[in-house]
This record gives C-alpha cells, structure tokens and sequence, in this order.
C-alpha cells in the first residue's frame, strides 16, 4: 500500500478516530488553539462559517462532527435548539455533551427524523467519512425544505509550507520517503468538494476565506504536528521513529528562526453552503 494510501485509509478508519485520534478532545484542541493564536488577520472563524447564512432565531440545528463544540456558544448566539452529534463519545463527553443535548452518531446513518432540522453543520469532518455520498445523503434526509447545510473544508494548497517542512523532515532521516502534499483532509477539499455535495444537494456555493498561520517559534509549530501523530506513526508504519522526526522538525525550524523572526504558513479554507 502507498504511503498516501495508508493516510487516507487512517484517516478514515473509524476504529482509528474513535480510540485514538478523536477518543478525546485534547489532540483536536491543540489545532484549534493554535489557529485561534496564531491566525492573521486575526478572525473569529466559527462567526464567519455561521455568517454564510441568513438566521431567523427559530432554527434547530444539528451539528454533525461536532468534535470538542466550538460551533455550539456561536450557534447559541443565534438560536435556541443545539444538538451536538459526533461519532466519538470521547468527544462528546469533552466538549458540547457536557451542556448541551448530544447524539452519538455516525453521519452515515443519522438516528434522526426526515426534514427536522433548518440548519446542518458538517464542518472540517467530511473528509472523515467513509462513504462521502452516503453521509452528505443523509446531511439532505434529516435537512428540512428550505434549511440549509454547511460544510467547511481546506484548500488542497493550504499550510503549504507546514506541509513542506514536514517531507524536509522525513526525507532528512529517511531520503527515499516520498513526498506527501496530501493530508487527512485531503480527502475532501474545496477542489472537488461540490460533486460530492452535489450529489445530494441541488444548490451548492462556496465561500472562501484565506489567511496565515504566523508562528513566532518552533514549539506550537511542533506541537501542531504532534497532535497529528496518530495519523502520521501509521504512515511511517515504523520506518521513521517519531522522537527522530521531530527531532528534524525542530533542527529545521531552528535553522529558520536563526534568519528569520517569524515562520508564515499560508492556508485557504472554505464554506461551502447547500440547499
Ligand atoms: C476535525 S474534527 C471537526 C470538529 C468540528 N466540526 C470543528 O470544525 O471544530 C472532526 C470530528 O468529526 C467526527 N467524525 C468523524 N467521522 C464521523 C462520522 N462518520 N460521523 C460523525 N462524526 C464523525 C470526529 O470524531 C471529530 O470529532
């Protein structure tokens, strides 16, 4: 099996998601931290993903994914009826389970009614599912007439240079490793995404939002790649040792930082809206 083969096999594998990478909050919350520090221009991201649609205040809204519940104070803020959904317990039991009504669910299969809900969140998780079009059929199914569905994803070009400094990384402890510009969430992405949405919507925009990544030192850059090291250690399948890798990582950052006060990551992500 190709190296990519194995990240997009992990990636979503859902024993994988359940008992390793998404168990718990804790590896998830370091990417969302490190976004919410280092992002510029400084922007409140969920506001601007809710942003793309008109809201009354009567809506009921599921979001499916909803990983540690950053969406749920900003969705409150809008209306009344939250219902947090994720596939992972762990989850569920870290973030918006503990104040607000959860399902425990897979998206392939929402335990829920046809047409009961005005809004559907399946933001940053798509790339997760197995079956693409069974999950965005089901987003349709539970999606009331006239509701509307949001999904966020990333450009396949974003983090770039994240990207590249990582195959620097590998390729300096093991030369032959190929070169990986994929990552989980290369499995849907603004590129492509609208076919996949398309097959169960007949209305799908997109919406676009770039920005930058600026890192002062090399440790939250670190501490990003470690919290994707569930993903990554499969892909390596032991031929690169992690405590090696990151031991690159930080030997290249710190060759960077001696010319440079900052490390810019550029990143592309998006909305795109369904109904
Ligand atoms: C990257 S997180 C996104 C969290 C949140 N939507 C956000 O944007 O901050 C992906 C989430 O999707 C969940 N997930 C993965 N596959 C799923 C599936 N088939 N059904 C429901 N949730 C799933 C994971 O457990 C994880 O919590």
């Amino acid at each position: 099996m190709s190296v990519i083969d194995k990240l997009y096999k992990t990636g979503n594998d859902q024993k994988h998601l359940k008992e390793k990478s998404y168990k718990t909050a804790e590896k998830l919350n370091v990417r969302i931290a490190t976004h919410q520090k280092y992002t510029q221009p400084k922007i409140e991201f969920y506001d601007w993903v809710l942003g793309q649609i008109d809201w009354s205040g009567n809506e009921t809204v599921f979001d499916i994914g909803c990983g540690s519940g950053e969406y749920a104070p900003h969705v409150s803020k809008r209306c009344d009826q939250y219902f947090a959904c994720d596939l992972s317990l762990g989850m569920l039991q870290d973030g918006a389970g503990k104040s607000h009504k959860c399902v425990n669910l897979d998206a392939m299969g929402i335990p829920l009614a046809d047409n009961s809900a005005d809004v559907v969140l399946a933001n940053h998780m798509i790339y997760h599912i197995p079956d693409q079009a069974k999950g965005v059929a089901e987003f349709r199914r539970v999606l009331k007439d006239g509701g509307r569905m949001i999904a966020a994803t990333n450009s396949d070009g974003s983090m770039q240079e994240l990207k590249d400094i990582r195959s620097k990384a590998m390729n300096s402890i093991f030369p032959d490793f190929p070169k990986i510009d994929e990552s989980v969430t290369s499995l849907f992405k603004l590129e492509g995404g609208e076919e996949v949405l398309k097959t169960a919507f007949d209305n799908v925009e997109l919406r676009v939002l770039e920005s930058w990544l600026v890192f002062p030192d090399p440790q939250p850059v670190i501490d990003y790649v470690g919290s994707t090291r569930d993903w990554w250690e499969e892909v390596f399948s032991g031929t690169i040792s992690w405590q090696d890798y990151e031991n690159s990582l930080r030997m290249i950052l710190d060759q960077h930082f001696a010319e440079h006060s900052e490390f810019r990551v550029s990143k592309k992500t998006g909305a795109f809206v369904c109904w």
